[in-house]
């Protein structure tokens, strides 16, 4: 079957073609980095205007590279929640037109849920992993750091977030302390690679001994005090060398990665995991790749380019969804919050 996914909840438009849930055929990713820029964040405003602004050009681009027509799908999978909402609505106004132009069914599905499902999506012939569940699963991005335990892919609950940033976030405002563009993640792992993870020793949150949430927030803030001095105005970004820069983005990572890596330990432990299933963009991380088989399970983890928002995650999915006969109705919401709920104490 044939499905072509749809995803706005943020500041990417993006549309795709996915062939039996797993298969890649196109993936076509507009960002809006040069418009958030100079605001060194996401504008929700600008963002929605944007989406409009891309959004046919961007299904009708994922169709040609797909070499199909929009009458071959067999349906349409649009993620329409969590996010802004003024982002969401776009995706989700564009797949119920389509859907019900062209006669197809819809499927809503949710964005964090979709970035666990990605691990699955190939650019090639060959066959998916095998995930053995249950699975602890992270997600990890600009928006989103939390663990789940996934009994399926259609199966998730919630075990631990973070209480206050998300650690794409963190990555995001550390690439913006030390001066570097926006998003910052992926410069702070290209400068992490040639420093010393061991020059400065960042903070670890734990928070209680048996807590499987997170918090990063700390940490950025001795980034800065390290960076910009005691009370974070002492001096300018660019008093440091090369080296020291370096040396503070790999010590900032490696705080990180290590956190991350208790965290999953802790959940592996508690729930029995058999494998680790990653997503997010924080999850195309070098250095926590690099650190991943240190817990001495499987760790499943997209292809680069689906680690970051793309709509073949949802399109993948949606074909899951509509094996099982579930589809949405026309009168689908864009929904700001993910359905995913908590797993209640003791419920383990
Ligand atoms: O999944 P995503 O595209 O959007 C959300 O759903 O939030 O994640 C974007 C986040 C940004 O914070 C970006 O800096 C971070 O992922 N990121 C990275 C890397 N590539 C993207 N962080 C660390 N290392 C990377 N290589
Ligand atoms: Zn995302």
């Amino acid at each position: 079957m044939l499905i072509l996914g749809i995803e706005s909840t943020c500041d990417e438009t993006a549309a795709s073609v996915v062939r039996g849930g797993v298969r890649v055929l196109s993936n076509v990713v507009a960002t809006q980095y040069e418009l958030h820029q100079k605001f060194r964040g996401v504008v929700p405003e600008i963002a929605s205007r944007a989406h409009i602004e891309r959004i046919n050009v961007v299904i009708r681009q994922a169709m040609a590279e797909a070499g199909l027509s929009l009458t071959q799908m067999d349906a349409i999978a649009v993620a329409h929640r969590p996010g802004l909402i003024g982002s969401l609505l776009i995706g989700v106004t564009a797949a119920k037109t389509l859907a019900w132009t062209l006669g197809k069914p819809l499927i809503g599905v949710d964005h964090v849920q979709a970035h666990l499902y990605s691990a699955r999506l190939r650019d090639d012939d060959t066959p998916p992993p095998v995930i053995e569940f249950p699975a602890v699963g992270l997600v990890a991005s600009g928006g989103h750091t939390a663990m789940y335990v996934m009994r399926s892919f259609a199966d998730v609950r919630l075990v631990g977030k973070t209480i206050d940033d998300a650690v794409g976030e963190a990555y995001d405002k550390v690439a913006a302390i030390l001066g570097l563009p926006y998003p910052g993640g992926p410069y702070i792992d290209k400068l992490a690679a040639g420093g010393n993870p061991r020059a400065i020793a960042f903070p670890r949150s734990m928070l209680e001994k048996e807590s499987l949430d997170l918090s990063f927030s700390g940490l950025k803030t001795s980034v800065l005090y390290q960076v910009r001095g005691k009370k974070g105005l002492e001096r300018e970004a660019s008093a440091l060398s090369q080296a020291e820069m370096a040396d503070v983005a790999a010590s900032f990572q490696a705080a990180c990665v290590d956190v991350l890596i208790a965290k999953l330990r802790r959940a592996i432990d508690r729930f029995g995991a058999r494998c680790v299933v990653i997503g997010g963009g924080v999850t195309a991380n070098a250095g926590l790749r690099a650190g991943l088989p240190r817990l001495g399970l499987p760790v499943h983890m997209p292809l680069r380019q689906f680690c970051t928002d793309n709509a073949a995650m949802s399109a993948g999915l949606g074909q899951l969804y509509l094996d099982a006969g579930v589809t949405s109705p026309l009168s689908l919401d864009a929904v700001p919050f993910s359905a995913i709920s908590r797993m209640a104490e003791g419920e383990e």
